[in-house]
């Protein structure tokens, strides 16, 4: 079981660059630090913290703000993302979407602009698998040149595609500029806009404005929705209808009904809720509900840097936990292939992808 779920074709919907980092990348970074640049950052904590195993969602992000001490230059960012990818690939990801929050820092001379060329040049340098990040005008995906499904031979394939995140600690202008980043590089392969950071920060009707326009621009959105109590920003949420949820942990009755008439596939990221124990055990899951429901869904990993998870170690703990056998995961992958950002062209590759991948399995 564990060796079809890494082998099998995965989709990577949910994953913050970020927190994606390696953890050995973090320690090596952290003790890096200059004498001035440590001044922000307690070494000794790092390390704590890293190698804690159960986080509060407090502490997830007091961690996050570690991780963005530690991130200080451009080749930085272009060093995670690099081996991002290459982690996603190693496990089968076919097709990744990627989401981070686009920074401004005066001091190193970074713009939201040069923060997110210096995310298109980590993908641009890896090397060990090939990287399709570039929307094709001939509406195709070198995925169409793998002629039968992969082997342990052949080369890998990853297509990525970017959405930026706005954090709830930013200003509605601030959200605006991000959005329309995304929109100015729609060419190099961004499709979409998040709403994520502390859900106990601000109010997401701070983002209206840039939400609703990043809509009417014809970006796709989705929202972390439901990662605490809170049920009028949940119904809110819900009628807004993005194109996709994340989490979905505090809902109550009426968001359930809600979300089941309106189809809005949600991002499930098991590990991250119970490790920041938004969900009481996996037994108790929502995952269960909604897949019984036939509700769409997708499995993603959040944060594996910050989790120590990896995308086939969800599809493991879904199987384990919920008896799905090898093909039931293969249809929650090839499912996914649904509710993805990018072009009608990239979802016809993946459907006949995955279609050649199932008639193999059959046979
Ligand atoms: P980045 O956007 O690449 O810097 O990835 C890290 C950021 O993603 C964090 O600072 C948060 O804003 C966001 N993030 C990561 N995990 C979560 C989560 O579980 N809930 C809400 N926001 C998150
Ligand atoms: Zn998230």
């Amino acid at each position: 079981m564990e060796e079809w779920c890494v082998s099998m074709p995965k989709i990577e919907l949910h994953a913050h660059l970020n927190g994606s980092i390696r953890l050995t990348t973090l320690l090596e970074l952290a003790k890096a630090l200059t004498e001035n640049q440590k001044g922000a950052v307690n070494i000794s904590q790092v390390e704590h913290v890293i190698m804690k195993h159960d986080l509060s969602l407090t502490e997830v992000f007091q961690l996050f703000d570690l991780i963005h001490n530690v991130i200080t230059d451009h080749n930085t960012v272009t060093r995670i993302t690099k081996e991002v990818i290459e982690d996603f690939a190693s496990d089968n990801v076919v097709y990744l979407e990627l989401r981070t929050t686009p920074k401004r820092n005066d001091s190193i001379g970074m713009s939201k602009r040069s923060y997110v060329d210096a995310v298109m040049e980590g993908l641009r340098s890896v090397s060990s698998v090939d990287v399709d990040f570039i929307p094709n005008t001939q509406d195709s995906t070198s995925l169409s040149n793998l002629p039968i499904i992969t082997n342990e031979n052949s080369r890998k394939i990853i297509i990525v595609r970017l959405i930026l995140s706005i954090d709830r600690r930013e200003t509605t202008e601030a959200a605006m500029e991000t959005v329309k980043l995304a929109l100015e590089m729609r060419h190099l392969g961004v499709v979409g806009i998040d709403l994520s950071g502390n859900p106990k920060t601000g109010e997401w009707t701070t983002y209206l404005p840039a939400l609703k326009f990043a809509r009417e621009q014809g970006l796709s959105v989705t929202l972390h929705c439901g990662e605490i109590r809170n049920s009028k920003e949940i119904k809110n949420m819900l009628e807004f209808h993005p194109q996709r949820i994340g989490h979905a942990c505090f809902f109550e009755d009426e968001h359930w009904i809600k979300l089941k008439s309106s189809k809005i596939p949600v991002e499930i990221c098991l590990t991250s809720n119970i490790r920041t124990f938004s969900v009481a055990s996996i037994e108790v899951h929502h995952f269960a509900c909604l897949y019984k429901a036939k509700h769409p869904l997708v499995l993603c990993t959040d944060d594996t840097g910050v989790f120590s998870t990896r995308l086939s170690k969800e599809y493991k703990l879904a199987a384990n936990s919920f008896g799905l056998g090898r093909w039931e995961m293969l249809e929650l992958s090839r499912n996914a292939v649904e509710y993805i950002f990018a072009d009608n062209g990239v979802k016809n590759d993946l459907r006949i992808f995955f279609n050649s991948v199932a008639n193999n399995m059959e046979v």
